[in-house]
């Protein structure tokens, strides 16, 4: 017995749960997944899978993503990263409602099937039905040998290491580098990138690892924002652009870990119907970093306010504007817009976790949850 409960704490690596400790490991698990990636120097971007299918993704007329879960959020932030980068429209899809749909795939649209297991059984559907019509399949796994992995033509694999912890977080965070590894590549390319950005991007990539350190450091001031709000039934996540998929991400952790029901909302769609729930009970969680829809996003700030909603807001280190109007105020440190979501996911980790702790809640094995769902 206790050697066993010795081996657990050793496994844990002296944290309490193996969630915390993977939320820990992202500086590290986020440097793993782009290590002999980039070459700082030439300005190369090295990625094996995507050499052997380049002219595919040159000449590809749509990119579609399927992935379940936390997956599905990393595919939505390469809808906006790959779009932006190597101009390819992108649909990212469910890919248990993909699967069913009879959906339209042509031999020059390649699937992304995006999944920390490798062994999602709707996933690996989904990429089995688009490899019949004819697709090119790239896949993003962290599990070498899975599944999926086999399963697919090329692909590049994450590298964050084993992620025990039902609630995804390093794994998120790793194959949100790859996505962007992969959105640059196939930009470079295809010349929608100049060399310039793509060193700016490079250059910035490679101070993700410390700024998540640094994000980090916020753990003692969240446990006081849960302590605070470890009892409310309700909570809203807003975010736009970059940041929308990352409050998904927010309220999926949340729900997933501490069962207090979050909803995800892209922060202008508010007023289409979450705005009628929110009162002076109502924890609005506001992802406001500065990037090109800060303003937008402090006029819906100001819309929870005028509600009397309570704010908690994620902004970027030195806002001055928006600590006037949060009851609580997350700095994380500025990075390029398209780098956002690798640092603004951080502090919602962390309070997904606190909270869920602070309501006596197993963390690592909640209730009625897989860490992989092989059946339908
Ligand atoms: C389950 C897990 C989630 C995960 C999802 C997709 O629901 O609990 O954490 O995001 O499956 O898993 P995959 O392994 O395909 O990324």
């Amino acid at each position: 017995q206790r050697l066993e409960l010795e081996l657990d704490s050793i496994e844990k690596g002296g944290y309490e749960h193996f969630m915390l400790k993977e939320i820990f490991e992202q500086p590290r698990s986020i440097l793993d997944s782009m290590r002999g990636r980039l070459e700082l120097d030439g300005g190369h971007l090295n990625m094996a899978g995507f050499r052997a299918y380049e002219q595919k993704f040159v000449n590809a007329h749509r990119i579609i993503i399927v992935a379940c879960g936390t997956s599905w959020h990393a595919g939505l932030v390469a809808e906006y990263l790959i779009e932006d980068l190597a101009r390819i429209p992108v649909e990212v899809e469910y890919a248990s409602e993909f699967r069913y749909r009879n959906p339209v795939i042509s031999e020059r649209d390649i699937v992304i099937a995006i999944s920390q297991s490798g062994e999602t059984a709707d996933t690996l559907a989904a990429l089995e039905l688009a490899k019949s019509k004819g697709a090119t399949i790239f896949g993003i796994c962290n599990v070498v040998g899975s599944s999926i992995a086999r399963a697919t033509d090329a692909g590049a694999y994450t590298h964050a290491g084993p992620e025990i912890g039902v609630a995804s977080t390093k794994a998120f965070t790793a194959q949100v580098t790859v996505l962007v590894l992969l959105a640059m590549s196939i930009g470079q390319r295809r010349g929608t990138l100049s060399e310039t950005k793509v060193r700016e991007l490079m250059a910035e990539l490679h101070s993700i690892p410390a700024k998540v350190e640094k994000a980090l450091k916020l753990d003692a001031e969240i446990q006081v924002i849960a302590e605070t709000f470890k009892d409310v039934p309700n909570f809203l996540y807003l975010g736009r652009g970059y940041n929308f998929p990352v409050a998904l991400e927010g309220a999926l952790k949340l729900k997933e870990i501490s069962y207090i029901h979050a909803e995800g909302y892209p922060a202008a769609e508010m007023k289409h119907g979450p705005i009628a729930l929110i009162d002076e009970n109502m924890p609005v969680v506001v992802i406001a970093t500065r990037d090109s829809s800060y303003e937008k996003v402090v006029s819906n700030i100001q819309e929870v306010k005028a509600r009397k909603g309570r704010i908690i807001a994620v902004v970027t280190e030195g806002d001055t504007t928006i600590p006037a109007m949060a009851e609580f105020v997350i700095e994380v440190p500025p990075t390029s817009e398209v780098l956002t979501p690798l640092v603004s996911v951080i502090p919602l980790q962390l309070l997904s976790y606190h909270i869920a702790v602070l309501r006596g809640c197993n963390v690592d094995q909640p209730r009625n949850l897989a860490k992989s769902v092989t059946v339908e």
